[in-house]
């Protein structure tokens, strides 16, 4: 399964972000804590490292996310030029407020009434980032939903006389190049449910619980993992909770939303579903299966030529 996602409000944002990148001094970058580089774009470093804007990564969902993994993460983007991480959950004030402190670290040039520090918020959808606007303006200015891209037009305000902030709206990329990213994101909710089959995503979620966190599994629902796959851990839900259909078959499809519901709300515990080290074996494979493919290709097509070159010769 490949998930695609790009409404044409999203290309008119990547349009609106590259022109903003230019009157920006420091990009925020909301991530989701829990999967922070398959939560981020690409297009959002691609427009920075262009202009050359330093950038806060905004670790955000702590809360939710597995501590050793999230002291990973920010070890990771702080070894990175220009980059500083910061671990939050957004819905805890105080520590968002020292973000504007943070972003000023990044560009001490600016911050005073006639140069005012310019930040944009970026990220793609249902990471939090009206969440964050909200925490740093100490006033509900957005619209805060559940549903991916509710934050649509560009906004611009100030934070007090010395700092401006500018939102962007949600973003996500024309092609998500792993099927493991479109899993994490849409098992997080960052892609809509629509666009994806729920019992897919869940049974993922399952097979990577099993592997990484399979006491959580079985401190939540009871039952013992030993020799289970992603679609036992579905079966086992439905079985523990009694779920089913009329005509008495296991309902798997209830079982399969409960699942992706106990790790959004972190019913389950604090998972995370990558480290640096997990990201880096993803994307090596992806690495060598884009080579094969490639190989496969180009096979293919030099014995196509080598039989429309016998058809002429007639041999
Ligand atoms: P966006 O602008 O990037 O699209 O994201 P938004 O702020 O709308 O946040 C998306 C969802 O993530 C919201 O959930 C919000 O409450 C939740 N959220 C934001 N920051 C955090 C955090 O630090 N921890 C946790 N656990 N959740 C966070 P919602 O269910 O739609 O809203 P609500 O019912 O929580 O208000």
């Amino acid at each position: 399964m490949s998930i695609q996602w790009f409404p044409g409000h999203m290309a008119a944002a990547r349009k609106q972000a590259a022109e903003q990148m230019e009157n920006t001094d420091v990009v925020i970058e909301v991530l989701d804590a829990r999967l922070p580089q398959a939560s981020s774009n690409p297009m959002v470093e691609e427009l920075r490292k262009f202009r050359n804007k330093p950038c806060l990564k905004v670790l955000n969902k702590t809360d939710l996310a597995d501590p050793a993994a999230t002291a990973a993460w920010a070890a990771w983007y702080d070894a990175q030029e220009g980059v500083s991480a910061y671990p939050v959950t957004t819905k805890n004030p105080s520590e968002v407020a020292r973000i504007p402190q943070l972003c000023k670290a990044l560009a001490p040039h600016r911050g005073v009434p006639t140069k005012p520090l310019r930040i944009m918020i970026m990220g793609i959808p249902n990471v939090g980032k009206s969440t964050l606007m909200n925490a740093l303006l100490k006033k509900r200015v957005a619209k805060v939903g559940d549903e991916p891209a509710v934050t649509k037009s560009q906004q611009k305000l100030y934070l007090d006389q010395f700092t401006v902030l500018v939102d962007t709206p949600g973003m996500l990329w024309p092609k998500i190049a792993m099927e493991s990213d479109g899993m994490m994101l849409a098992a997080s909710h960052a892609v809509g449910t629509n666009a994806v089959i729920e019992e897919e995503v869940a049974e993922f979620l399952g097979a990577f619980l099993l592997e990484r966190y399979p006491q959580l599994l079985s401190a939540r629902y009871g039952f013992k993992t030993e020799g289970m796959d992603g679609f036992g851990v579905i079966e086992g839900v439905a079985q523990r909770r009694a779920y089913r259909v009329r005509g008495g078959d296991y309902d798997y499809e209830k079982a399969a939303h409960t699942l992706l519901l106990d790790y959004r709300s972190g019913a389950l515990g604090r998972i995370s579903l990558e480290t640096p080290q997990s990201r880096g074996e993803a994307l090596e494979r992806h690495r060598v299966a884009m080579e094969e493919k490639a190989r496969i290709a180009a096979e293919k097509a030099a014995k196509k030529a080598e039989e429309a070159a016998r058809g002429k010769r007639g041999t």
